[in-house]
């Protein structure tokens, strides 16, 4: 994980988005999307980097590269819904979590109180990461969507802030 940061997204980041999904295995497209494309279109690189009051947007990144996305946006379900995807070389290192955390800091300190994320039921990996997070998750299954919502435990967000070694531009 040395030299990963995470910052926000900005809007001249279209093409290292662009490269970012492009060097996504299919798998892994497949799990954050639902859905396997082959060539990313613009459409999908403008909504993965559209900020607003109700959308927010990080990304991780390696030597000026995109290495991870993670993005929040106002939910029905919950106060912010979360996505989050982490180049396949990368996975397994901890850096879905750290995005994950950085991201719920941000939407904590505007207020959020609960967080939902929809998950494929043979997604493990990312189960494996809700277990973890959000141990007293509530999960539905819905046509083989896990949908879980969780409350946003604010007081561990700020105390893993203030003793975060690491360098975190959020
Ligand atoms: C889900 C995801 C964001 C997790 O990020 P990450 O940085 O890999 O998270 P972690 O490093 O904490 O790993 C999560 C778990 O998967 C396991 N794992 C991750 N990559 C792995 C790999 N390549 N091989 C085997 N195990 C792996 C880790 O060991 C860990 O398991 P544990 O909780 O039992 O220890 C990432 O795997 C990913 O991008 N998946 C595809 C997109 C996706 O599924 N998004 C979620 C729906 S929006």
């Amino acid at each position: 994980m040395q030299g990963t940061q995470i910052r926000p997204a900005r809007s001249d980041d279209d093409e290292r988005i662009r490269c970012f999904l492009a060097g996504l295995s299919l798998h892994t497209r497949t799990l954050r999307f639902f859905t396997g494309f082959s060539r990313p279109a613009a459409s999908l690189v403008r909504a993965l980097l559209a900020v607003d009051e109700r959308r927010d947007v990080l990304v991780a990144t390696l030597d000026g590269e995109i290495i991870g996305h993670a993005m929040s946006y106002r939910g029905a379900a919950a106060d912010v819904e979360i996505a989050v995807v982490v180049t396949d070389r990368w996975q397994g290192h901890g850096l879905g979590p750290r995005l994950v955390g950085a991201l719920l800091l941000r939407a904590a300190r505007r207020g959020a109180t609960t967080v939902g994320m929809d998950v494929m039921g043979d997604n493990r990996r990312a189960l494996s990461l809700v277990r973890r997070l959000w141990p007293d998750a509530t999960m539905r299954v819905v046509s083989g969507t896990v949908e879980v919502t969780a409350m946003i435990d604010r007081t561990a967000l700020f105390a893993e802030q203030r003793s975060a070694a690491s360098p975190l531009t959020v």
